[in-house]
């Protein structure tokens, strides 16, 4: 493990970033480095450790599932764990009647959404947000809505993708004021439909219900409900990234259910392998089975060692009310952030979904501010890492098991680097 830095520099292809520390294990809410330092985790793999590290049951189901079949790939023979976690899937999607596939990142469940949607409709056009993350991938980053770094140079993207302002009320587009604003942003998906692309040519909206690299941004109540409505209306689908949002992290199973939207399909990732590589794309089983036999799947999605992984992940947040707990404890965090009164910072976010915005004295996005943050609190043991479309909001992203009193401590060298920076 000696010179991780050094190594790094060596042989991994820079465009590739990665954080400084270089971590040896991990448990719970807590990290090692290679030194034996002790970390408190706030980033969890960027929401996927929703159980904390090497959580039992997940390394049981792991230990259980190599040792008995490893792999056969699905497009070849059946399996329990592929039809047991599709079930599962099919079971939390909140409209009935549904069913799912799997794959192998987030970025390949929402690829394959678009695929399906195309597919039921029979029409091509896409639109997405400004400020929303999907994914990495060519289609995937075409239908992100940040990140100039990401995107640039890549092109040509896929067509036929077009974006419209997500109710970012912190920086409004249209520079209006919830609630007088009477959420007009909602109206710039009808406009974009009068006036860019048909809603006749449009074959889904893919939306994240409450951002997350975009900032940790939540919508006010109406949004979602007037984004789904314009969709009816337009009989164009609505697909639901859920890959951070979802599985309990906003205080419910998915953040849709806070606005009461049943989306056509739902992406899911992130936490459902408990650390190990496994998304799914669950929705209404006519959307779902438009497409014929062959026209879905991948070599590693739906593995069975992942698929045991998602299974014991689903049980333990079931069985222990982890969204429920997600709520509880989001509303610490939020209230002991705004008790801090820390100047020039916005904290942001739902449930567990959390993040501090930092701004300069004039109100601007301060990434560099958000940078020492976070490089203050890896001092003190804190792990965190910037986000949103300026880098300015630190995330507060732990796992949803993470026992209170660390939580409170995490928080409160949170507020000293936020106040100190
Ligand atoms: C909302 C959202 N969608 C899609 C993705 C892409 O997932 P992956 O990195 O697994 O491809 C991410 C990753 O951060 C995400 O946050």
């Amino acid at each position: 493990m000696a010179d991780l830095p050094g190594r790094r520099e060596e042989a991994v292809a820079r465009g590739v970033t990665s954080g400084p520390l270089g971590l040896a294990r991990g448990e719970g809410a807590r990290l090692w480095d290679e030194n034996g330092r002790e970390y408190l985790d706030f980033n969890a793999g960027i929401a996927v450790m929703a159980l904390g590290h090497s959580h039992p049951r997940v390394v049981e189901a792991v230990r259980r599932q190599a040792g008995e079949l490893q792999h056969v790939c699905f497009h070849t023979a059946l399996y329990e764990g592929y039809v047991a976690l599709a079930e599962r899937l099919c079971g939390l999607y909140p409209g009935g009647g549904a069913k799912a596939a799997l794959f192998n990142s987030g970025a390949e469940a929402v690829e394959n959404a678009v695929k399906t949607a195309r597919r039921a409709t029979g029409k091509q056009a896409v639109v997405a947000f400004d400020h929303a993350f999907h994914g990495r991938t060519l289609l995937s980053m075409a239908l992100t809505g940040l990140g100039k770094t990401a995107k640039t140079g890549f092109g040509p993207y896929p067509s036929d993708i077009h974006h419209v302002p997500f109710a970012t009320c912190a920086h409004c587009p249209l520079r209006l004021e919830y609630p007088d604003c009477g959420v007009a942003c909602a109206e710039m998906l009808d406009e974009c439909f009068r006036t860019r692309v048909s809603q006749k040519d449009t074959a889904c909206v893919v939306v994240e219900p409450v951002l997350g690299g975009g900032g940790f941004h939540v919508p006010p109540p109406e949004w979602l409900p007037r984004i789904a409505e314009i969709c009816r209306a337009h009989g164009v689908l609505l697909v639901a990234d859920e890959i951070q949002s979802g599985l309990g992290r906003t205080g419910r199973m998915w953040a849709c259910d806070h606005y009461g939207v049943v989306p056509d399909l739902i992406c899911t990732a992130k936490a459902l392998g408990g650390g190990l590589p496994v998304s799914g794309l669950v929705g209404r089983a006519e959307v779902m089975d438009a497409v014929e036999p062959g026209g879905l799947g991948s070599t590693f999605g739906g593995n069975p060692v992942a698929c045991a992984a998602a299974l014991a992940v689903l049980d333990v947040l079931d069985e222990e009310n982890l969204p429920g707990r997600a709520a509880r404890l989001g509303g610490e965090v939020a209230a002991r952030l705004r008790q801090a009164e820390l100047p020039h910072a916005e904290p942001r976010g739902l449930g567990l979904l959390r993040g501090l915005a930092v701004s300069t004295p004039d109100g601007g996005p301060d990434g560099e501010r958000a940078k020492r943050v976070v490089a203050a609190c890896r001092e003190a043991g804190l792990l965190t890492s910037p986000c949103g479309l300026s880098g300015d909001v630190v995330r507060t992203l732990p796992p949803l098991t993470i026992p209170e009193e660390e939580l409170a401590r995490g928080l409160d060298v949170l507020v000293r680097a936020a106040r100190e920076a």
